[in-house]
């Protein structure tokens, strides 16, 4: 190879190299976003939209909580008839027949322990319905006072508090009586909501029809069965007898 020509190709050489260097002149104006950098970013807001539907829990306070299921039911909250008896009691009763469900001698009979609590679930929701006065005998001592009414011809309360408060007295206090169930008082509404007059001590007892079967009262825990206990045969040797 000759000097010059290798002079040349080193200028040649120089020459691109300079070229590789340089880049284009800047101008001003914009230039278009490539069509490719679009598409990316379309894509990348579809795949958001999706994952926030998928994943993002309806904006849910709760999604933000790591064990929450979008999915997952709402669980509806049941309150017992006896807990939302007890929010009636205290709200409609307690005032008379006090939170120990007592009563105050010789004004307010009580609760605890009366027999007119635990007998017949039409009687009680009479009571309830249209009110009670004149004279009247409780756990063996005489009342004459006078009960409200709590059906639609007075505080009007809903069948279902009714059915509340009085599975609620029916089993606090030591009482022990089966649930009244909101079934039960639509029936005795529909059949005394109307009547304006509270009943006496005799009539409350009478006409009733059968009365309805209802839960047994919850105070009482099912017995969890035991197992039963090997049958030990009569002629079985002893323990002291077998440790010889
Ligand atoms: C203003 C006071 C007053 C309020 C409030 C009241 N009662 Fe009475 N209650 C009485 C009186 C007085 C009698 C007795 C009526 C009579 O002498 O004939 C009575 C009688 C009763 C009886 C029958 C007798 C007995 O002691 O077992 C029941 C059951 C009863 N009430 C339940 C309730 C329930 C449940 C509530 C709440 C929803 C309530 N009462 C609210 C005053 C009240």
């Amino acid at each position: 190879m000759s000097d010059e020509q290798h002079t040349k190709d080193n200028d040649e050489q120089e020459l691109h190299d300079a070229l590789m260097r340089e880049q284009d002149e800047p101008s001003n104006g914009s230039s278009p976003v490539p069509i490719f950098i679009l598409f990316l970013f379309a894509a990348l807001c579809f795949w958001g939209g999706v994952y926030l539907i998928q994943y993002g829990g309806h904006f849910h306070k709760d999604a933000y909580t790591f064990d929450y299921n979008p999915y997952a039911e709402v669980a509806v909250v049941q309150v017992s008839l006896f807990d939302r008896g007890a929010k009636v009691y205290n709200a409609q009763c307690s005032a008379c027949h006090q939170a120990t469900g007592l009563g105050i001698a010789g004004a307010f009979p009580p609760l605890a322990g009366s027999e007119w609590v635990t007998n017949h679930q039409e009687s009680l929701a009479r009571i309830l319905i249209n009110g009670l006065n004149g004279p009247i005998e409780v756990a063996g001592k005489q009342y004459n006072g006078n009960m409200p009414a709590f059906g639609p011809n007075g505080l009007n309360l809903k069948p279902l508090e009714i059915a509340g408060v009085l599975t609620y007295i029916r089993q606090s206090w030591g009482n022990q009586a089966s649930d009244v169930t909101e079934a039960t008082m639509i029936t005795y509404m529909d059949q005394y909501g109307s009547r304006g007059t509270p009943w006496t001590a005799e009539e409350v007892v009478v006409d009733l029809s059968a009365e309805p079967v209802s839960a047994a009262p919850a105070a009482e825990p099912v017995p969890v069965e035991a197992p039963a206990a090997e049958p030990v045969p009569a002629d079985a040797p002893t323990e002291v007898a077998a440790a010889h």
